[in-house]
């Protein structure tokens, strides 16, 4: 029998991309060069199955190109905002995520932004290594508590909540969530977890704002001058989930005028291209989107994909299907 023909569009862990190759007729992108419009319509066109990641843009433009070979689009990663779920679902195209395995390093990641960002991490980093460390003083560097401090999650589905029970149970700091539903009540009991009704109630009431709210048209610009407005000038913003969800030029405008103490950012609008104005700020920690990058994690990442597409072809329902 033929194999299923796999196209992949980033370079995957050497051994995830060992089991595609035993089971599938791939494509492997060997140089991990991102790679243009032009070619994911070629793919497209001429693969039974192809598997993008959350730095690859499928817009309706993409999916609808004429005389398409692929049947389902096996995403390497939990969101899937880059991909017009609308516009694959009517051209037949069948798109898979890999929710779960990534919770905790990505909660990791938000941790580590809260920490750095409290207690100027970065900042600090910078300091040494450009020889401007004149000896310790009492008072060089003085910075935030985490510790007691309270946490303010938008959206608490898995990562919110495995961030909080490393803030709760490692730092006993208090958590408080805005979510449109509440969550379970176990969940609620052991972290002491108290729901708000409104964003604009939670923003003022937090030391650390934490957002794990989903991509996509909705979100856009949740957090704008407005709601920064609203938060204490000792707070900091912890964005671990999509970069539109923040005005970029708002947040840089309340970091600029000290309207809030800090950010922590790991998801940008328009990433790998950062807005210019965050580089000069002091008051703002930048990571590369590392919230998944634990070789552990992405190759649970690549396994969930195989499972996604051994489903598939195997005419059952895929476990991580996007409905
Ligand atoms: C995802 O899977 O959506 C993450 O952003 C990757 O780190």
């Amino acid at each position: 029998m033929t194999k299923p023909k796999i196209f992949v569009t980033r370079q995957w862990p050497a051994a995830v991309e060992a089991q595609l190759t035993a089971l599938y007729d791939v494509t492997l992108n060997t140089t991990d060069r991102p790679l243009s419009a032009d070619e994911f319509k070629a793919a497209l066109q001429n693969y039974d199955a192809v598997c993008p990641t959350v730095c690859d843009s499928f817009p309706a433009e993409v999916i609808n190109v004429a005389n398409k070979r692929c049947k389902i689009l096996g995403n390497f990663g939990v969101g899937y905002n880059h991909i017009d779920i609308n516009a694959a679902k009517q051209a037949g195209i069948m798109v898979t995520n890999t929710p779960g395995v990534l919770t905790e390093s990505t909660a990791d990641i938000a941790m580590t932004l809260l920490l750095m960002s409290a207690r100027r991490g970065a900042e600090g980093d910078r300091i040494v290594r450009a020889k401007q460390w004149h000896g310790w003083c009492p008072t060089h560097m003085l910075s935030t508590d985490v510790t007691g401090a309270s946490l303010g999650l938008i959206g608490f589905g898995r990562i919110a909540q495995a961030m909080a029970r490393k803030a709760h149970h490692g730092f006993g700091m208090h958590i408080h969530y805005y979510n449109p539903s509440p969550a379970d009540a176990s969940i609620v009991a052991d972290l002491n977890a108290v729901r708000y009704d409104s964003i604009e109630a939670l923003m003022g009431s937090a030391d650390f704002i934490s957002l794990h709210c989903p991509g996509g048209a909705e979100t856009k610009h949740l957090i704008n001058a407005e709601r920064l407005s609203l938060m204490k000038t000792s707070a900091h913003l912890i964005n671990t989930a999509r970069g539109d969800v923040v005005d970029s030029q708002a947040l840089i405008n309340a970091l600029n005028s000290k309207q809030i103490a800090g950010a922590g950012l790991d998801v940008y609008e328009g990433e790998p291209n950062i807005h210019a104005g965050f580089l000069d700020l002091d008051n703002v920690t930048l990571l590369p989107h590392l919230g998944s990058a634990t070789l552990n994690t992405r190759t649970a990442m690549g396994e969930k994909v195989l499972a996604n597409l051994a489903a598939f072809f195997s005419g059952k329902e895929p476990p991580d299907r996007v409905r």
